[in-house]
C-alpha cells in the first residue's frame, strides 16, 4: 500500500505531500489541482513503463508544467507588503515526484537536460534543448528515503546498486529521457524489477467513454478479461469474466442496486461480445448502442471495480461524469466493496459521492485548496503532514 505521495513543482503542486489510506478521496473547488495530482500519479507509473519524458513532453515540456510561481513565497508577499515577484532562481528547476509504500519508495527528479548532439552535428543548435531530461531517481526501502536506506541511486548517467555496505554499478551512461526501471537487473536490483512490475500494475481510469461511438457499445472479440481496459472497450467481456469467475452476486446486486428490475445479458455472436440489459418493463433486452450515457457508465465503472484481478492500486478520475445523483449512492457503495481488495484513490468533484464514501470509516478525505497559486491539504499544518526528503542533486 502508499503511504504517502509527494509531488514537487508541478503545476499548481509546487510542494504537495499527501498522506494516503486504504481508500482516499481527493475533492475541492475548480482549479484546486485535483487533476494535476491525479496526473502526477499516472506519470509515476509513465516512469515505470520508459515514457515518463515523453508524456511530459505531450504535456508541453517543463515550459508548460513546471510551477509557474515564485521559488518562494516571503511572509511580506502573503501579507500583501511586497508583490509577488521571482528574483534571481537559487536553485535549478526540477519536478519532482515521488512516493512511499509498506515497503519501498521512489522518487524521480525531472530538470533540463545535460544534453549534448554528437560530434557530427556541428552547425546548428540541438533541437531537443526543451526536452525534459532526468537527473536523480532513488528506490529505497522503508518510509524514508535517506542515505542508508537507499536501495538503488541514479546520478545523471550513473546508476548505482546497493551490494552490502558498498555499491555496485549498474550503469554508467543511462540516458537522460530513460528512467533505470529501463534497465532493471534481476540479479543485482531485483526491489527495481518489483516495484517496476507493480507500479506497471497500477490501474487509472478516466477516459472511459460513454458517447454514441464509444467502444463499448460496438460488439467485440471476447477473449477472458480479468481486468478492464482504459477506454472501457472490452466491457462485455470483463462483465462475462466477472460472471464466470468472479463475484457475479456482488455485480448483479449493484446492478439492481442501481437500476431495481434490471438484469445484465451478454450476448456472443460469431465470438464478438456485447453488453445488453433487460429492464423492467421491456419486451427485448436494450442492447448496448440504447443504453443511456449514464447506465453504460455505471456498467463500466462496475466492471472496473469488480475486476476479479483487483489491483494493488486503483486510480478513478471524476467517476461521477454523466451519472445521475441519485446513483452516486450505490457506486459509493461499490467503490467501498472494491477498497477490501485494493488501495483505492478517487478524485471527484461530487458532493453525494463524497459523503457516501466518507461514511466508510477507513475513508480519508484529502480536501485540495489553493494559497497563492500553490495547492494545498486544506485543514492540515506542515506538522501534520508525513516527513518526506527529496533526493538532492550533487
Ligand atoms: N505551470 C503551472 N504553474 C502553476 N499553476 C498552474 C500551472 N499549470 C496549471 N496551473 C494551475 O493549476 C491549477 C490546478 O489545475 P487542475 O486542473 O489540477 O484543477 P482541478 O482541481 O482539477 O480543477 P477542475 O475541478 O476545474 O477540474 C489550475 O488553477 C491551473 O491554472
Ligand atoms: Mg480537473
Amino acid at each position: 500500500m502508499l503511504n504517502t505521495l509527494a509531488i514537487a513543482h508541478y503545476r499548481s503542486l509546487d510542494r504537495l505531500v499527501l498522506p494516503l489510506a486504504r481508500l482516499n478521496v481527493i475533492t475541492g473547488a475548480n482549479g484546486s489541482g485535483k487533476s494535476s495530482t491525479y496526473r502526477a500519479l499516472k506519470l509515476l507509473t509513465d516512469a515505470a513503463h520508459g515514457r515518463l519524458v515523453g508524456a511530459l513532453a505531450q504535456e508541453g515540456g517543463l515550459q508548460a508544467t513546471y510551477w509557474a510561481g515564485p521559488e518562494t513565497i516571503s511572509r511580506a508577499m502573503k501579507a500583501g507588503e511586497h508583490p509577488i515577484q521571482g528574483g534571481i532562481p537559487k536553485r535549478p528547476k526540477a519536478l519532482q515526484l515521488g512516493f512511499a509504500g509498506d515497503d519501498f519508495g521512489y522518487a524521480v527528479d525531472i530538470g533540463t537536460p545535460n544534453y549534448s548532439p554528437g560530434p557530427y552535428f556541428r552547425d546548428e543548435p540541438s533541437k531537443f534543448l526543451l526536452d525534459p531530461g532526468i537527473h536523480r531517481e532513488c528506490i529505497w526501502a522503508g518510509s524514508q528515503c535517506r542515505p542508508a536506506s537507499t536501495l538503488l541511486d541514479r546520478q545523471g548517467a550513473l546508476v548505482k546498486v546497493r551490494d552490502g555496505r558498498d555499491w555496485q554499478i549498474l550503469s554508467r551512461d543511462l540516458a537522460a529521457s530513460d528512467s533505470i526501471f529501463s534497465l532493471t537487473d534481476p540479479l543485482r536490483a531485483p526491489e527495481a524489477l518489483q516495484l517496476r512490475e507493480r507500479m506497471r500494475a497500477w490501474r487509472f481510469y478516466d477516459q472511459l467513454r460513454c458517447d454514441r461511438d464509444a467502444p463499448a457499445r460496438q460488439a467485440q472479440i471476447g477473449t477472458f478479461t480479468p481486468a478492464l481496459a482504459n477506454d472501457g472497450s472490452d466491457l462485455a467481456a470483463a462483465l462475462q469474466t466477472i460472471l464466470e469467475i468472479g463475484d457475479a452476486r456482488a455485480l448483479h446486486d449493484c446492478i439492481t442496486d442501481a437500476f431495481p428490475g434490471a438484469e445484465l445479458e451478454i450476448a456472443v455472436d460469431a465470438g464478438r461480445f456485447s453488453v445488453g440489459m433487460r429492464q423492467h418493463g421491456l419486451l427485448r433486452p436494450l442492447a448496448a448502442h440504447e443504453l443511456s450515457d449514464g447506465t453504460l457508465r455505471y456498467l463500466l465503472l462496475a466492471a472496473a471495480l469488480l475486476s476479479p484481478r483487483p489491483p494493488e492500486l486503483l486510480v478513478l478520475n471524476e467517476p461521477e461524469t454523466s451519472l445521475h445523483p441519485d446513483l452516486l449512492p450505490a457506486l459509493g457503495r461499490l467503490i467501498v466493496q472494491a477498497a477490501r481488495h485494493s488501495q483505492i484513490i478517487v478524485v471527484t468533484h461530487a458532493g453525494r459521492l463524497v459523503s457516501a464514501l466518507e461514511r466508510h470509516t477507513d475513508c480519508q478525505s484529502l480536501p485540495l485548496e489553493k494559497e497563492f497559486g500553490q495547492t494545498r491539504l486544506a485543514g492540515m499544518g506542515e506538522l501534520d503532514l508525513p516527513a518526506w526528503h527529496w533526493p538532492g542533486r550533487s
